[in-house]
């Protein structure tokens, strides 16, 4: 019985490794990272995203990390970490497609009023669907954030993370729409 159980862990912790080294799931670090600078409410939000979504704000938060040192007038590093890392928490895993990434992207960027016409809040209709979450994540994101006790701080800077830059300078709202827009 002893012998079964231990090759059962071997097994797993071959799957384990392998769902790393395939992308299927965060590797420990990746995890112990986002886990450091997350409460449970933030951790939770954080595990309800896509495995493309979570690594995407994973990078966009490492490259805040790298930036902030250089960068005056962030006032909480820490919070607008919280924020890089649920950025699109309002993003919720299965919502959009893989394959509509590309021309959801397209149609926000170069179609702004289309995206406004096209979506619809119908689950039936994928790719009209995957334009309405994208088009409300920020708010959705934010209303998330908001309910599950996440500071006022971190909660504005999600809703804010697609407006178009400030009439004043806001160095961690600036600092996380370039961080967003280079990962
Ligand atoms: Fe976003
Ligand atoms: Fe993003």
């Amino acid at each position: 019985m002893a012998a079964h159980g231990r090759e059962v862990g071997v097994f797993m912790g071959w799957w384990e490794r392998l769902c790393y080294s395939l992308g299927i799931k965060l590797s420990p670090d990746k995890q112990a990272f986002a886990k450091e600078y997350l409460d449970d409410a933030g951790w939770f939000l954080f595990s309800q995203m896509s495995l493309l979504d979570q690594r995407h704000s994973l990078r966009v938060a490492r490259y805040i990390v790298r930036k902030a040192a250089f960068q005056r007038g962030i006032a909480d590093l820490k919070e607008l970490v919280q924020a890089a890392l649920l950025h699109d928490a309002g993003k919720i895993k299965g919502e959009i497609l893989w394959l509509y990434r590309l021309p959801v992207r397209l149609v926000r960027d170069l179609l702004p009023r289309g995206q406004k016409r096209w979506a619809v809040r119908d689950k039936s209709r994928s790719f009209r669907y995957a334009l309405y979450v994208d088009l409300v994540h920020a708010t959705r994101g934010a209303y998330m954030a908001k309910s599950l006790g996440l500071s006022p701080k971190v909660v504005s800077l999600i809703k804010r993370h697609h407006d178009p830059r400030p009439n004043f300078y806001e160095p961690e709202l600036a600092l996380l729409q370039e961080a967003n827009s280079r990962n």
